[in-house]
């Protein structure tokens, strides 16, 4: 039996209050666009890489632009054989310092590095990252994916809808499962196949996000993220 193997199936529900349990960013810094993941795409996120594939339990997971914590300590939570959480600014990790002391979790395989994750190496089995859309420093989330596709065998990274779809994000609010399989943009496909990798599904899900910065008119947002699971097809 392998070290890891779980004892037992943790309910998507659990693992939603898990996550609501932590603390969010107090100054969030809109250059980095640092908006915490809402716990339910959190949740389906880590669900599928857990349970649909497999890529969390006994794994070593890396959280590339980790913010509050919230998918690492997710990781951990699921089983995760160790974490590492990297963001570039010191004042949102201190926040996940403290979420990784209050969740009870045996921290000794979480780790936290201030820094630009270029400074990344090593090798892990699976990468989890939400990263900046490029809204404010366009085309951030590309310098993820090359780093997510050099470090990690399989990858599973939030990207914006191309766009805007209201239809869609009634859809989803009205659908049991608050996931649609999509097809992946053009343009990311060939992204990620010209660094090596092969996008194995897209799922389309709902974000909703609470009133964070002043040019954010109304009290909450929606929108759609799409979902890339990105399998590596080198050895290196
Ligand atoms: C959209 S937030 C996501 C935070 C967290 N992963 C979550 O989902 O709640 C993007 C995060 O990436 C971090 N970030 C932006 N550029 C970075 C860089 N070059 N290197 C490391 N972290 C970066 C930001 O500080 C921010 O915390």
């Amino acid at each position: 039996m392998a070290e890891y193997a779980q004892k037992r199936i943790i309910r998507k529900l659990d693992l939603e209050l898990f996550l609501s349990t932590m603390r969010v960013n107090p100054t969030p810094k809109v250059a980095l666009e640092q908006y915490t993941i809402s716990e339910s795409v959190a949740a389906t996120m880590l669900y599928i890489a857990a349970y649909t594939n497999n890529d969390i339990i006994g794994k070593r997971v890396l959280d590339l632009g980790c913010g509050t914590g919230r998918l690492s300590l997710g990781a951990a939570f699921l089983g995760a054989k160790n974490v590492l959480g990297v963001d570039i600014d010191k004042d949102v990790l201190k926040v996940a310092v403290t979420n990784s002391q209050n969740t009870g979790l045996t921290t000794n395989n979480i780790n936290w590095v201030n820094g630009d994750i270029s400074t990344v190496n090593g090798c892990f089995d699976t990468v989890l990252q939400n990263p900046p859309f490029g809204v404010q420093s366009r085309n951030a989330d590309r310098a993820f994916l090359v780093k997510a596709l050099a470090s990690g065998k399989m990858i599973y990274s939030l990207h914006s809808h191309p766009q805007v779809d209201k239809r869609l994000i009634n859809m989803l609010k009205s659908s049991r499962t608050c996931i649609f399989v999509v097809q992946p943009s053009v343009f990311l496909k060939r992204f990620v196949e010209q660094y090596g990798g092969v996008v194995k599904a897209v799922y389309a899900a709902l974000m909703t996000i609470p009133k964070m910065f002043d040019f954010h008119t109304k009290t909450s947002h929606d929108f759609v993220v799409d979902l890339y699971v990105i399998e590596r097809n080198f050895v290196e």
